[in-house]
């Protein structure tokens, strides 16, 4: 089939490229001209296991366009997967997907089904297909359908490929049989539903996810309390199918592109309704308050953090991604040069992002030995194979005073036991 995919972010060239594996042809478009340049050359836009090597493979059956009537002229289904992004008053930003919808109604000029991507609020898709609608340049008929994605960064290929399930809403059979079609090739079980339902399914989905790591913080941040160790309360937990053990690691908090914005927008859409969301709001609280724990736990070992030489191990929200939206690191850091520390920080990917926000007041190393060396703290923020893989003993090689504070949990702290090495995590006793 012949496939339009608009906003080639994240989710846009991911299921872009797995679309053109599964033998659609697909034109990927894009306002952003830098981004369909580095396209054009061969090089994703944003960094994904397998995506360059799938973008490769697939080429012949791949376009990158800026060009909107070229892009929308012969689709016959397209996408919109722009962004969302939360407003100040916590609302999501619906200018880019309407934006979106403008350029389609403009341009189609064959009948075609718009497949909303996006993450967005209950009622958008109604709004979609009315923009569309009221601005359309040709006499073609347009449907809406809502598609929302559950693919996480740093999986997001294979999440694509090996999806629990395909959420499609639909107002009519015909939209519904052309979506069956452009997902035939992936063999995943497709749930059938009306628009609003879909469009509410993906926010259930990540709030009720973000619920359960804020959930297990709280109990973590108990644990260190009482003398529990959160390993063992979330295996307990987890073994349980009515629980399951995915989103029960404990931590400093979630970051990324979607938990904080959708649980802002959830909370916002339910205020908009009269309706007060106390398990969304307190999700929020428990999880700005988690993105601080290692700073509070600093405070427990040095008076003053000012002069003290800190290595900060990762910047990016999780591993293999570089994105940096709604990281803890921004906290960490930003408490960190206010209380005057000399802060010396690594990530393998995410570095040449955060030096825009932070060009200059801390020192950027090209390893981790190098911001371990002479360092009396060092804060753990990100679990990238690297800092996992670590040898404990280079803490104690390298650092002035071996005092690690780890917020992922990357270590057993069985490990440091008669190590020299201070080593406090979240949710478990303290070892040395
Ligand atoms: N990132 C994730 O892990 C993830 C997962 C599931 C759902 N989502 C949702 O998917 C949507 C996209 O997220 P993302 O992280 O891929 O965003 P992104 O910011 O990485 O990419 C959005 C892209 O859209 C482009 N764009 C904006 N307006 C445009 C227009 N009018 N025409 C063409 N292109 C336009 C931008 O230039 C950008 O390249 C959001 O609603 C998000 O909530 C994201």
């Amino acid at each position: 089939m012949k496939l339009t995919v608009t906003g080639v972010g994240y989710v846009g060239i991911v299921t872009a490229v797995c679309l053109a594996s599964m033998g659609h042809e697909v034109t990927c478009l894009d306002v952003d001209e830098i981004k369909i340049a580095l396209l054009k050359s061969g090089s994703p836009p944003v960094y994904e296991p397998e995506l360059q090597e799938m973008m490769a493979r697939h080429a012949q059956r791949l376009t990158y366009t800026g060009d909107a009537e070229a892009a929308y002229r012969d689709a016959e289904v397209i996408f919109i997967a722009v962004g969302t992004p939360e407003q100040p008053n916590g609302s999501a930003n619906l200018a880019y997907v309407y934006e979106a919808a403008r350029g389609i109604a403009q341009n189609a000029s064959r009948d075609c089904v718009v497949v909303v991507k996006s993450t967005v609020p209950v009622g958008t898709n109604d709004r979609v297909e009315a923009i569309i609608k009221k601005n359309l340049a040709h006499n073609v008929k347009v449907e809406v359908a809502s598609n929302p994605e559950f693919l996480a960064q740093g999986t997001a290929v294979q999440d694509t490929l090996h999806a629990a399930r395909i959420v499609i809403g639909v107002e009519s059979e015909a939209a519904e049989a052309v979506l069956r079609r452009v997902y035939e090739g992936f063999g995943q079980p497709v749930l059938v539903m009306g628009r609003k339902s879909a469009e509410m399914t993906k926010y259930a989905s990540n709030d009720f996810l973000a619920l359960k790591i804020s959930y297990i913080n709280e109990i973590a941040n108990l644990c260190e309390e009482v003398g529990g160790n959160i390993d063992d309360v979330a295996r307990g937990m987890g073994m349980d199918p009515r629980i399951g053990d995915k989103f029960l690691r404990a931590g400093i908090g979630y970051g990324g592109s979607c938990f904080p914005k959708d649980t802002l927008a959830l909370h916002y859409v339910a205020n908009q309704f009269d309706k007060d969301l106390k398990t969304v709001k307190a999700t929020i609280e428990v999880n700005e308050r988690q993105k601080a724990r290692l700073i509070y736990k600093a405070r427990k070992y040095f008076e003053s953090l000012e002069d003290v030489p800190v290595a900060l191990l990762g910047l990016a929200f999780k591993p293999h991604t570089d994105d940096l939206r709604g990281a803890p690191a921004f906290v960490n850091v930003a408490n960190l040069l206010s209380e005057g520390a000399k802060l010396s920080v690594w990530d393998p990917v995410a570095m040449p992002a955060f030096k825009k926000h932070y060009p200059s007041g801390l020192r950027y190393c090209d390893n981790i030995e190098e911001a371990l060396a002479g360092a009396e703290l060092c804060l753990i923020m990100t679990e990238w194979p690297e800092v996992t893989g670590l040898d404990i003993q280079s803490f104690k090689r390298l650092m002035k005073r071996p005092l690690v504070l780890d917020g992922r949990n990357c270590f057993s702290p069985a490990l440091f036991a008669g190590s020299g090495i201070v080593y406090d995590s979240i949710g478990r006793a303290v070892a040395s």
